[in-house]
């Protein structure tokens, strides 16, 4: 309990000073002390034990989406081995809403829509795929259409009926709303729906979810929006290495069933190198990231594919374990990165930010493991085994790249 609370105390204390929690070994943050909620009897719901895998609608297609997408996406997933690999959630993101009835109830766009959203979860799930969905704490979601504010029990309703599985709650239009009250709330609706539904926190982490929502949603957002970018800021939204350094440090607070979410891929999408979305898929993984693929599946190439169905780094994202990963040294642009693993090894990622190719190494004590441990590894995007390791590990990373390697003993 004292080292709990010391924990708390350290890394609170780092965040305020916005500082990332480097070179220190995954402790054992206990979610009850780091995030107490106003209600102490609030339960979790019990789902996304490992973090959710899908696709959504917006990073490509905004408020184009229709019922023809979406019904080739679920297709593409059952068919490519993605539905295998562990992507499961097909989401509709905003503008799916027609108006409210005379009763109140949420009505789906029928033009962009015309089988209705009933027959479309049908649909889904007829390919062994589970429905996702959005809509906004407030008046209006971000794309001006309907929110749930003071319709929440009714749209959790309406939810059920049309046979949803997860939902993705947004935070446009709120004015004074309260967070942590808001999110309860439909929380508490989902619940009352009867279906288990995901539940994903979408406020982009400006009250500070992750120390009071681990039992109110299943995710949530720790930044604004990624763009399909390097890096950098671009007016509302960031690109990956920036999103990165925001998410990064919340990594005492993720474990199963709760988990910090960076936002969605943009592998594929055309705005990055090869080697840099794959540096983006490894960094989601490392960061036991929702993995919610947002190019346009229907239309992607090879080396996009073989990004996102790489098993053996999916399965770093999905270790049962639960940790999230984090940089545990940092030399200029070259960094370090280590996640724990439920077999007592970890996953190493080198990571060269910088523009040209730079030798990395990694210390095992750096990691929390004993100098003199011998270790085997494997290279989990060549696919190599590299043989024995003892106290270190190093190898040459491209520019914007990583190298991802699995240790055990
Ligand atoms: C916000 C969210 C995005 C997306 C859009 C939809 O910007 O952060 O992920 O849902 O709204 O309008």
């Amino acid at each position: 309990m004292r080292k709990h609370l010391l924990n708390a105390i350290c890394s609170l204390a780092l965040l305020t000073a916005g500082m990332p929690v480097v070179g220190q070994e995954v402790l054992d943050p206990d979610p009850n002390t780091l995030a107490p909620s106003k209600d102490p009897k609030r339960q979790a719901n019990g789902l996304a034990q490992t973090p959710p895998m899908g696709w959504n609608s917006w990073n490509k297609f905004a408020c184009r989406v229709n019922e023809k997408v979406v019904r080739d996406t679920a297709d593409v997933i059952a068919s490519n081995g993605m539905k295998e690999a562990g992507y499961e959630y097909v989401v509709i993101d905003d503008c799916w809403h027609g108006s409210r009835d005379a009763n109140g109830f949420i009505t789906e766009d029928r033009t962009r829509f015309p089988s209705g959203l009933k027959t479309l979860g049908d649909y889904i799930h007829s390919k062994g795929l589970k429905f996702g969905i959005y809509s906004d704490a407030g008046t209006k979601t971000c794309g001006g259409r309907p929110g749930s504010q003071g319709h929440e029990f009714q749209d959790a309703l309406q939810y059920g009926r049309w046979g949803v599985d997860y939902l993705k709650y947004d935070w446009c239009s709120t004015g004074t709303r309260n967070a942590e009250e808001a999110y309860a709330v439909m929380a508490d609706a989902l619940k009352a729906s009867g279906r288990p539904i995901v539940f994903s926190m979408c406020e982009w982490g400006n009250s500070m979810p992750w120390l009071w929502a681990s039992k109110i949603g299943n995710l949530w957002r720790t930044t604004g929006d990624i763009t399909d970018k390097w890096q950098g800021k671009y007016n509302y939204s960031w690109g990956v290495a920036s999103i990165v350094d925001m998410n990064e440090p919340h990594w005492p607070y993720a474990g199963p069933g709760h988990w910090n979410d960076p936002d969605m891929l943009e592998v594929g999408n055309g705005g990055m190198t090869e080697v840099e979305y794959r540096s983006h898929f490894s960094l989601w993984a490392m960061m036991a990231a929702p993995l919610i693929a947002g190019n346009d599946l229907a239309k992607m190439n090879r080396s996009t594919r073989d990004i996102l169905l790489n098993r053996d780094v999916i399965a770093v994202d999905q270790d049962p374990l639960g940790k999230q990963g984090h940089r545990v040294s940092k030399q200029g642009d070259l960094e370090v990165w280590s996640k724990p693993m439920v077999d007592g090894g970890r996953t190493l990622l080198l990571w060269n930010r910088g523009a040209t190719p730079a030798r990395i190494s990694a210390e095992w004590t750096a990691m929390g493991l004993p100098g003199r441990l011998q270790m085997q590894a494997r290279d989990l995007w060549t696919k190599k085994n590299l043989g024995q390791f003892s106290g270190r590990y190093d190898a040459e990373v491209a520019p914007h790249g990583v190298v991802m390697v699995r240790l055990k003993s």
